[in-house]
């Protein structure tokens, strides 16, 4: 079996480099314990203390985004390089958040400058409302196909999928998705999976379920939802309940 993931989104919920050393350093402490594997993804400005703070532990580091472009002259972008530079290893990309903002039509630039880099994208897809005729799964698959098409297999190795309903996001344990909806969608993602990439590493790419995860769901979220882990938004900033997620997951691990 695979390894669990946990992620957390810190988004810009943490708003000083010392409170984010803090947290990184209260996870330090704390996660030694952990069977899982972690990731945190601050803001762009804590990432390098972050990843300073976490040094010798088990918690990697991500960005929560990254430039489309490589080129120099792009004043306020973050390029992946200057991502991976600060000590990340991961960034999220496309996360609906920056899609609303930024719009869908540089996804793909984002994946192959973060891969490029040398960080593993976690590419972020989810519809926005669900619909009883199951439209929202070819809008998924258009999500995925769009950015993964034509991605090499070598490319393909490092990816992380994270499913994440626009509906979910932002609200508590009992407004997320329900495990047995969860089964159903992360089903048709390994199918889509597998029809990129072939059966092995169809297979093997982790997909992640994100939107109201609490430690009262995470469990039964991964257990029963058939995912490989979850990415965690505002509840990765209070850390007692991010390692309450991680002790619930872990305990998922075979
Ligand atoms: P949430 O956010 O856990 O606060 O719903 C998840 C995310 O946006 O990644």
């Amino acid at each position: 079996m695979k390894a669990r993931l946990v992620v957390g989104n810190w988004k810009s919920y943490v708003r000083s480099s010392e409170e984010a050393v803090k947290l990184a350093k209260q996870l330090k402490r704390r996660s030694k314990r952990a069977f899982c594997e972690t990731v945190v993804c601050p803001a762009h400005p804590h990432l390098a203390q972050v990843s300073k703070a976490l040094q010798g532990s088990r918690v990697r580091v991500g960005g929560q985004d990254v430039s489309a472009f490589t080129d120099e002259k792009r004043t306020g972008e973050v390029p992946a390089a200057l991502v991976r530079d600060a000590g990340a290893t991961f960034s999220l990309i496309g996360h609906s958040e920056s899609r609303a903002i930024h719009g869908d039509s540089r996804i793909k630039e984002k994946l192959v400058s973060a891969l490029g880099a040398g960080l593993s994208p976690i590419l972020c897809v989810g519809e926005p409302e669900r619909d009883p005729l199951g439209n929202h799964l070819s809008f998924i698959e258009g999500q995925l196909r769009h950015v993964l098409e034509g991605l090499s297999k070598r490319d393909a190795g490092v990816l992380i999928v994270a499913y994440e309903p626009v509906w979910a996001i932002g609200k508590s344990a009992n407004e997320a998705m329900k495990p047995m909806e969860l089964q159903e969608t992360a089903i048709f993602i390994r199918k889509v999976l597998v029809d990129l990439f072939g059966r092995p590493l169809g297979l093997a790419i982790p997909i992640l379920y994100g939107g109201a995860v609490e430690p009262a769901n995470a469990e039964e979220l991964v257990r029963e939802g058939g995912v490989d882990g979850l990415l965690v938004g505002h509840a990765s900033v209070n850390y007692e309940m991010f390692l309450d997620i991680i002790a619930g997951v872990s305990k998922t691990q075979k």
